[in-house]
């Protein structure tokens, strides 16, 4: 019932920049079996160093979007979100290391010279500020619980992306890459689970609010269009680093 719910109402308006997925020309150039290993390093680096803007906050704010969603009467659904924040917590953490290992893997055997903290320390892109607002403004607006759709959307990319991202990345750089990959690894893996648990919430919200489905859509589907932008934002940086390596 909630699935068929999920499919009429949910999915035919993500189903565009879902496609993205599989036509994004830079996500392309990632997996193309000729890519360099250099190239899939410096997208890896950049992915867990820039990708701390974009997981530091998450658990804050399911937690807080789910006690919006508690307020406005939907108690099931927001309670839910509350708990789903506490398995989000963190995550972070796995990107900082993630790019330590990195770092340290590219100074052994290429240039330029990296420094970690410099990686952390980049500006955040235009896309990356923009996932910032996307949230802060659901959870301001009048469907907090629309975060729900933000989740479905981004744990689903993790289902679909990070398996074949380590296949390919294992092929081009070689086995020993995984020891760099914890963070990719672990949402591989999670977000099989987190991703039936969000079809269910999603699902039993659309049955308690139909009338807010497109809302709920038009949040989810440019949460996923600015994650696919951050995507390509960090395969375009891996080639600049490319470039300066050449240069
Ligand atoms: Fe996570
Ligand atoms: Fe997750």
């Amino acid at each position: 019932m909630s699935k068929q719910l999920v499919e009429q109402l949910y999915l035919p308006h993500v189903a565009q920049v879902r496609q993205r997925l599989q036509t994004s020309p830079a996500l392309r150039a990632l997996l193309d079996p000729r890519v360099e290993p250099a190239l899939m390093e410096g997208f890896l680096l950049q992915l867990n160093s820039l990708g701390v803007y974009m997981t530091e906050p998450v658990d804050g704010w399911i937690r807080r979007a789910g006690e919006a969603t508690v307020r406005l009467g939907l108690e099931d659904v927001g309670q839910k979100l509350i708990t789903h924040a506490k398995h989000e917590a963190g995550h972070h953490l796995m990107m900082i290391e993630d790019t330590r290992t990195l770092v340290a893997r590219w100074n052994a055997r290429r240039t330029p010279r990296l420094r970690a903290e410099a990686l952390l320390a980049q500006a955040p892109t235009q896309a990356m500020r923009e996932y910032r607002e996307v949230h802060e403004e659901t959870i301001a607006g009048p469907m907090p619980a629309a975060q729900v759709a933000i989740e479905y959307e981004i744990e689903n990319l993790s289902v679909v992306f990070a398996p074949r991202l380590m296949e390919q990345a294992r092929r081009v750089c070689g086995e020993d890459i995984m020891d760099a990959m914890s963070f990719v690894k672990e949402h591989a893996e999670l977000d099989v689970g987190h991703t039936a648990l969000n079809e269910v919430m999603l699902g039993r919200l659309l049955s308690q609010v139909p009338e807010e489905a497109s809302l709920i859509a038009s949040t989810g589907a440019p949460a996923l269009d600015i994650y696919l932008r951050f995507m390509a934002d960090c395969v375009e940086r891996a080639q600049q680093l490319l470039r300066s390596a050449a240069a």
